[in-house]
């Protein structure tokens, strides 16, 4: 969508708030020993009671409240009955509606102590993302997203997945301008000002495609690496982008 009053921030802030909330809450319970069934549960605990309806679920029939991807799985892992170990990560996608807005925020977690490699991978992942959403700004081209994200990565040894695009969203979860590459491109489409867009690179230790996992939803890495995803929705303006999903 294209914020063109006031109060259509404020509602798209509302549900960045509240999908914000419940990826740091769903964070700090990860534990050991847990399934990610019970990880879930605790997202569609804060959803519901914030009046919030699960994107995915609501959208697309997902057989569960937020996507818990963790393992060979990349990105749209089932919640189930896998238990979660430490010294791994986790990657946790939450986007729900409320009102009419939808927002979108992901980040990967470490649970307990990680190899180096791992805990590296996670800042680095981080940055990434916040490179890209930087670049967010009326009147520059949607590629610059993702060549100012290609730099760092190459840069620093990554690779990034080039299948798993950014998207507009705001009125529904995945909307115009649709794909918007995290990798180096030439697209030109302008960003425009009050656009509203995700920015989620997936950044890997090797990873340059997302492939079917053969349940219907998961997508793993080929070849097989590790890979982290951190994401915002983000509002372009003539100045400084804004980011709405942010913790209250
Ligand atoms: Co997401
Ligand atoms: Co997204």
């Amino acid at each position: 969508m294209t914020i063109t009053h006031e109060d259509e921030l404020e509602g798209l802030r509302e549900i960045g708030r509240i999908v914000a909330d419940t990826l740091h809450t769903m964070g700090r319970a990860l534990e050991p020993g847990m399934t990610t069934a019970e990880l879930d549960a605790i997202g569609a605990e804060i959803l519901e009671r914030e009046g919030a309806v699960s994107a995915p679920q609501r959208t697309y029939g997902f057989p569960g409240a937020t996507c818990i991807s963790m393992g060979e799985v990349i990105a749209h892992g089932i919640p189930g009955a896998q238990v979660i170990r430490a010294g791994t990560l986790v990657n946790i996608d939450v986007s729900a509606s409320r009102n009419g807005f939808f927002a979108d925020t992901g980040a990967s977690f470490r649970v307990g102590a990680v190899p180096a490699s791992l805990n590296r991978l996670c800042t680095d992942g981080r940055k990434a993302c916040q490179i890209g959403v930087a670049q967010v700004r009326a009147g520059r081209p949607l590629g610059a997203i993702g060549s100012a994200i290609g730099r760092f990565a190459s840069k620093r040894g990554y690779t990034l997945i080039r299948n798993l695009a950014s998207h507009g969203t705001g009125r529904a979860l995945h909307e115009y301008p649709e794909e918007i590459p995290t990798w180096p491109t030439r697209d030109r489409r302008a960003i425009t000002d009050g656009l509203v867009l995700t920015v989620e690179p997936f950044l890997s230790r090797g990873g340059l495609w997302a492939e079917d996992g053969g349940d219907g939803w998961s997508l793993l890495a080929t070849p097989r690496a590790p890979c982290v995803q951190y994401e915002h929705t983000v509002v372009a303006t003539r100045g400084k982008p804004v980011v709405v999903t942010l913790a209250g």
